[in-house]
């Protein structure tokens, strides 16, 4: 809030999150079109689900070792004692959705996507936000890896319709419950023997579980995890053949990618394919995306085993990366003059926007000189003139404000030299 602002400062937008004013919407609204455009070429459909959930939604699906669930979550009791909370992610909002309304037994393949605001109580910064914007994209049932390698390649040709440049892609394997195991054990006593060189969080993690270490941002536990040992080595042979696969089909698309072992991801339910693309224009919160498989999910919900993959997309990051800035200027200014001119403006900006032309007519009267500053300070392509003359001809001036020109005409007339110019 500005130091001038009449407003109280009790009453100003809580910290982390924003308004997204006239200006600044229109780019929110051009992503948003082209990524339902885009998505939907892949057979995507829109699911929305509530934005409050059942906190143990969250505790089940996120999983009670993520930050996410431990730390950031915004959770109340409500006036019937039963504990919600405001979704920090959609994925599993997703799955219990599929689940509700058994949408694994319709025909269709199970392709979802949703763009809107989720909710995490974090330390706000740069790219990070308390209620922030998400693309969710999931599908279910697909087993193959060439889902997973597609997902990727999907996420890729929408940064680059966007005209996002400078990104790379992260991928790993994060095994499944049979070999992962043994790879949490042997990381825990790993672990063990450098506890008095992490931070107190990642010694707690070191018993709940070891893989979180990799998510810490602290300096000191970062070189240590860059010494741990890699999951990839301790895959067992199918989800080692599953990531050879994906790999093979993301060479196939020509999507340029790093194997990155200590990609973990800081969310309990991923199982095989992980993958993050990150920018270098982001600053510390680089992730643009991050997204994964998680096979197990519908199965620790109490529903049939029906696997899942998808990604999210932080909206705000995307944003600020992307060179595009749309303008938004008034088209037509009706300017009128007198009771009759008034009425007579009201009419045929009906009229005009009837038929596709955004029209403003202001109420007020004020001479035509001012009425013609107020066009040029919006920006306006056309002014329509009504005056006196013009309602006895029923003949109107249109001036088209950056050639100088001005024609009379019938407002059809004008219709039509308006629709031919495509402003
Ligand atoms: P996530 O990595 O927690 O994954 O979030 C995905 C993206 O959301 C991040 O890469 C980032 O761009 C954005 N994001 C996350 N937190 C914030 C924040 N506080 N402020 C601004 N942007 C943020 C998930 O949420 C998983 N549900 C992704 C997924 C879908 N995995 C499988 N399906």
């Amino acid at each position: 809030m500005s130091a001038e602002t009449p407003a109280k400062k009790e009453l100003a937008a809580i910290k982390g999150t924003k308004d997204i004013l006239p200006g600044e919407v229109e780019v929110w609204q051009a992503v948003e079109a082209e990524t339902r455009r885009l998505v939907e070429l892949y057979g995507y459909r829109e699911l929305r689900t509530p934005i409050i959930e059942p906190t143990e939604l969250f505790e089940k699906g996120t999983g009670e070792t993520s930050d996410i669930v431990t730390k950031e979550m915004y959770t109340f009791t409500d006036k019937g004692g039963r504990s919600i909370t405001l979704r920090p992610e959609y994925t599993p909002s997703m799955a219990r959705a599929i689940l509700e309304h058994r949408l694994d037994l319709l025909p269709e393949p199970m392709r979802y996507y949703y763009i809107g605001p989720m909710f995490r109580y974090d330390k706000p910064q740069k790219g990070r936000y308390r209620q922030f914007h998400q693309l969710d994209i999931e599908v279910f049932n697909e087993k193959d890896p060439a889902i997973d390698a597609e997902i990727i390649e999907m996420a890729d040709a929408l940064l680059r319709t966007l005209g996002v440049e400078g990104t790379e892609t992260l991928v790993n394997s994060v095994g499944c419950r049979a070999c992962r195991p043994a790879y949490s054990r042997d990381l825990r006593s790993h672990a063990e023997k450098v506890r008095d060189r992490l931070c107190p969080d990642c010694r707690r993690k070191i018993a709940t579980n070891p893989l979180r270490i990799f998510d810490c941002k602290v300096e000191g536990c970062r070189e240590q995890a860059a010494l741990f040992p890699k999951i990839t080595a301790t895959l067992c042979q199918e989800c080692r053949e599953h990531f050879a696969r994906v790999c093979s089909y993301l060479d196939l698309y020509k999507v340029a990618y790093r194997v990155e072992p200590n990609l973990v991801r800081g969310l309990d339910y991923y199982t095989k394919t992980t993958f993050e693309i990150i920018s270098g224009g982001l600053g510390a919160q680089n992730a643009l995306l991050g997204g994964g498989r998680y096979d197990d999910m519908m199965k620790d919900f109490g529903g049939p085993d029906i696997c899942g993959i998808g990604f999210a997309m932080g909206v705000e990051r995307l944003i600020s990366v992307l060179q595009i800035r749309p303008e938004r200027k008034t088209v037509l200014y009706i300017a009128h003059m007198g009771d009759a001119g008034k009425r007579k403006g009201l009419e045929l900006a009906r009229f005009f926007r009837r038929n596709g032309v955004e029209s403003l007519v202001e109420f007020g009267s004020k001479g035509f000189k001012a009425q013609f500053g107020r066009a040029n300070k919006l920006g306006a392509a056309w002014v329509l003139v009504i005056g006196e003359d013009e309602i006895r001809k029923g003949l109107y001036q249109l001036k088209d404000m950056a050639a100088g020109t001005q024609t009379e005409g019938t407002p059809e007339d004008l219709l039509k030299i308006i629709q031919d110019k495509k402003i």
